[in-house]
């Protein structure tokens, strides 16, 4: 458990190695640290150093001729000059939307002309829930321990070759499409939703897709995997790349810095955009493999990757009601957009998603393992399909399929303090919630 107790250990009597990433860094005395830089600063002055002894810094300044410091005192000047000239209101306009007080009845989800960066009056109280829900999850990938992980990938006799390739495979995946979907966010859509408290979450979301990221990264860094080979399946294995340009074609012309909303056809556009991102990539991409892994901690292997993986479901399990919450609400405030057309095409979307997750399903999973197979893994994934389309107010698409993984539900269930694995507690307390005494 993460506590802040760790940051009364000594440093330096706990040293760990940095290149092995294997068991969570000591955290510093911050207290401690701040006072020594204090006592440091309140130390007399060092009698002067020989020339050649000095830091660049100290012979920075003594190096600077008349001519130098009259140039110097030019450009103060000219900041000066042109502070006072600074037509203020000029410069309010020219922020995004009106710059007049905010109203609630103004905030809008898409297309809005209020001024974003007001945050309140709040309108989408939901979103900013997320926003700190998502803050007092914060976790970081070193927190987990990787060593049993190591251990048992180094052992020829560790693991099945089917177990590793699923383990490969979808660190492969992943490691990728979490940059994917970063990109997404804050290349594509960030500009084209119009509200400050979507906003906020939408950074939180970023960086917590930069942490997932980092996640694989330190898996595949403490394994001792080919990086290259891992982080290149994304274009070299055909049911990865599927999977990743599927996704980024939805994202293409909404990166253009040209593309406006606005109209009928590009408002869909955004639509389809965050279909195919949130219900899609990381409502239905993420479920095979997260189901694979966590399978594999169940049966006490590579537990360390299961607890990397366990929290990554539930940051996404997150993004993807945040991503239906803004969905339903641009559908609600926007009821023509919604129309039989779009239905249709979104229906389409989630039925492909389904598709390439299922020949995924069966690339990386040849044979039974882990006391599933791939026709399991089939009728699970259309479980999930029905679940996406009634979400965002679909008809089901697959008649009498139920969930053959109703374990999946009760990890995403589980109340934050309390971990699957019984490894840790997982609730990250937060700075704000703790006093240093
Ligand atoms: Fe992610
Ligand atoms: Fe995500």
């Amino acid at each position: 458990m993460l506590s802040w107790d760790e940051f009364h250990q000594d440093e330096k009597a706990t040293p760990v190695a940095q290149a092995t990433p294997k068991a969570p860094e000591p955290k510093k005395d911050v207290r401690q640290e701040v006072q020594e830089q204090i006592k440091q600063v309140s130390k007399p002055a060092a009698p002067v150093a020989p020339a050649a002894a000095q830091a660049p810094a100290a012979n920075y300044e003594s190096s600077l001729d008349a001519a130098d410091e009259k140039n110097n005192a030019d450009a103060l000047q000219q900041a000066i000059d042109d502070l006072k000239a600074l037509d203020v209101s000029a410069g309010l306009e020219e922020l995004e939307g009106n710059a007049s007080r905010v109203a609630v009845d103004d905030k809008r989800m898409i297309n809005c002309r209020a001024d974003l960066n007001q945050l309140v009056p709040f309108k989408y109280d939901w979103a900013w829930q997320k926003y700190l829900d998502g803050c007092a999850n914060h976790w970081m990938p070193q927190e987990v321990n990787m060593n049993a992980d190591i251990a048992l990938w180094k052992n020829p006799n560790g693991l099945t070759d089917d177990e590793r390739l699923i383990v490969k495979r979808n660190l492969g995946f992943f490691s990728t499409a979490d940059s994917l979907v970063a990109n997404n966010l804050v290349l594509a859509i960030y500009r084209l939703i119009t509200n400050p408290e979507c906003r906020q979450y939408i950074l939180r979301q970023a960086f917590e897709e930069a942490i997932h990221t980092h996640a694989y990264q330190y898996c595949i860094e403490s394994l001792g995997m080919d990086e290259g080979e891992i982080f290149n399946m994304y274009h070299e294995i055909p049911s990865v790349a599927k999977k990743a340009s599927w996704g980024l074609k939805y994202t293409q012309s909404l990166s253009d810095p040209n593309f406006r909303t606005g109209t009928p056809e590009t408002d869909k556009e955004l639509l389809k955009n965050l279909i195919a991102f949130y219900c899609c990539l990381e409502g239905i991409f993420f479920y095979c493999g997260f189901t694979q892994i966590l399978s594999m901690g169940r049966r006490n292997k590579m537990t360390g990757t299961s607890e990397q993986f366990q929290y990554i479901l539930r940051d996404e399990s997150m993004h993807l009601n945040f991503g239906i919450d803004m969905i339903n609400q641009i559908k609600l405030e926007n009821p023509h957009l919604w129309d039989a057309d779009m239905k249709e095409h979104a229906t389409q979307m989630i039925l492909q998603a389904t598709q390439l997750e299922i020949e995924y399903a069966r690339d990386t999973m040849p044979r039974g393992v882990l006391g599933m197979n791939a026709a399991m893994m089939e009728e699970y994934l259309q479980f999930i399909a029905n679940r996406r389309l009634i979400q965002i107010g679909l008809k089901e698409q697959f008649t009498g399929v139920s969930n053959p993984f109703p374990w999946m539900s009760e990890i995403m269930d589980l109340r934050k303090e309390k971990n699957f694995f019984e490894t840790r507690v997982i609730e990250y307390q937060t700075g704000g919630a703790l006093s240093w005494d």
